[in-house]
C-alpha cells in the first residue's frame, strides 16, 4: 500500500473511487487516521478553531500551520498530506506565496499546499505548481474571508453566483491545480462542477455529487468542537464526553484516595529499612 500521489488521486476520480479526506493537527490525530485507512489528511487552518480556540482561521500563522504539519507528517508518515496556506501568506506576491508554501514541504513535509480563492489567485497557483508545490484549490464558503463575506452561508444558490464558482473552478484546473474542495455549495452545482472538470472536487457541506468528502476531526468525533450543529456533519462518535467523564472520574478518584492504588505504586527490595534513622 504505497502513499497516494496527485495522479493516483486523478485516477480515483476517473475510477469512481471516493476520495476520503479528514482534517488531522497533530501526532495522535494522524497517527489514528492513518490507522483507519484514510485517504488525505487535511492540516486545515480550521486548526484556528478547533485547536488554538480563536473564532475565526484569520489570526493563523504559517508558523502555527509548519507546527501543526510536522507533527501530522511524524504522526502518518505514510498518507498524502495537504497542509493550507493561511490568510495572507499568498496574494502578497508571487515570491512571497512561493517562499511560505515551500516551508510547508520542507519543513512540515507535506506533500501539498491548499488556497482559498479562483481566478483571481490563479497566477500564484500556477507559479507554485511551476516550482512543484502541488495545489489543492478551495471554493465556496472561503473561511479566511469570513468579515469580507460576512457569514456562514450556503455559496451558488443563485444562477449568477453559480457562474462564478464554475469559472472560479475551470481557472483553478487551468492554472494546474490538482484537486478542489467546494465548501458549504448547493448539490447541484457542485455536482456540475465535478462534471465539467476533470480534477478531483472534494466537498464540504456540498452534497452527494463530489469526487469525494472532506470533514472536520473534532466535528465528527465531537472532540470539543466550537461550533453549533451543523447540518452536513456527520458525527461518528462522542469522544468529548467520553473524555469528560474519564476525566472526571480521575479527578474523583484523587480526591477520594480510590487512585492510586497498590498496583500503581513501586515497593522497595524486600527487607530494606525504610529511612529508619527518621
Ligand atoms: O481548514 C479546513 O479544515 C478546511 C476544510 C474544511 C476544507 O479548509
Ligand atoms: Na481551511
Amino acid at each position: 500500500n504505497r502513499p497516494l500521489t496527485i495522479t493516483k488521486l486523478k485516477k480515483m476520480k476517473q475510477e469512481g473511487n471516493p476520495i476520503s479526506v479528514l482534517t488531522a493537527y497533530d501526532y495522535p490525530s494522524a497517527r489514528l487516521a492513518e490507522e483507519a485507512g484514510i485517504d488525505v489528511i487535511l492540516v486545515g487552518d480550521s486548526l484556528g478553531n478547533v485547536v488554538l480556540g480563536y473564532d475565526t482561521t484569520v489570526p493563523v500563522t504559517l508558523d502555527d500551520m509548519v507546527y501543526h504539519t510536522k507533527a501530522v507528517r511524524r504522526g502518518a508518515p505514510n498518507t498524502f498530506v495537504v497542509a493550507d496556506m493561511p490568510f495572507m501568506t499568498y496574494r502578497v506576491g508571487k515570491e512571497s506565496t512561493l517562499r511560505n508554501a515551500a516551508r510547508l514541504l520542507q519543513e512540515g513535509l507535506a506533500n501539498a499546499i491548499k488556497l482559498e480563492g479562483g481566478a483571481d489567485i490563479a497566477d500564484e497557483v500556477g507559479a507554485c505548481v511551476r516550482a512543484g508545490i502541488p495545489v489543492m484549490g478551495h471554493l465556496g464558503l472561503t473561511p479566511q474571508s469570513i468579515h469580507q463575506l460576512g457569514g456562514y452561508r450556503i455559496q451558488g444558490k443563485l444562477e449568477q453566483e453559480a457562474e462564478a464558482l464554475l469559472q472560479d473552478a475551470k481557472a483553478l484546473e487551468a492554472a494546474g491545480a490538482f484537486a478542489l474542495v467546494l465548501e458549504l455549495v448547493t448539490e447541484p452545482i457542485a455536482e456540475a462542477i465535478r462534471s465539467a472538470i476533470s480534477i478531483p472536487v472534494i466537498g464540504i457541506g456540498a452534497g452527494r455529487g463530489c469526487d469525494g468528502q472532506v470533514l472536520v476531526y473534532h466535528d465528527i468525533l465531537q472532540y470539543a468542537s466550537p461550533y453549533r450543529e451543523k447540518r452536513f456533519v456527520k458525527t461518528y462518535a462522542d469522544i468529548g464526553t467520553t473524555i469528560r467523564n474519564a476525566i472526571g472520574a480521575y479527578v474523583q478518584d484523587v480526591k477520594t484516595g480510590a487512585f492510586p492504588e497498590q498496583k500503581h505504586a513501586f515497593p522497595m527490595e524486600p527487607g530494606t529499612a525504610v529511612l529508619s534513622h527518621l
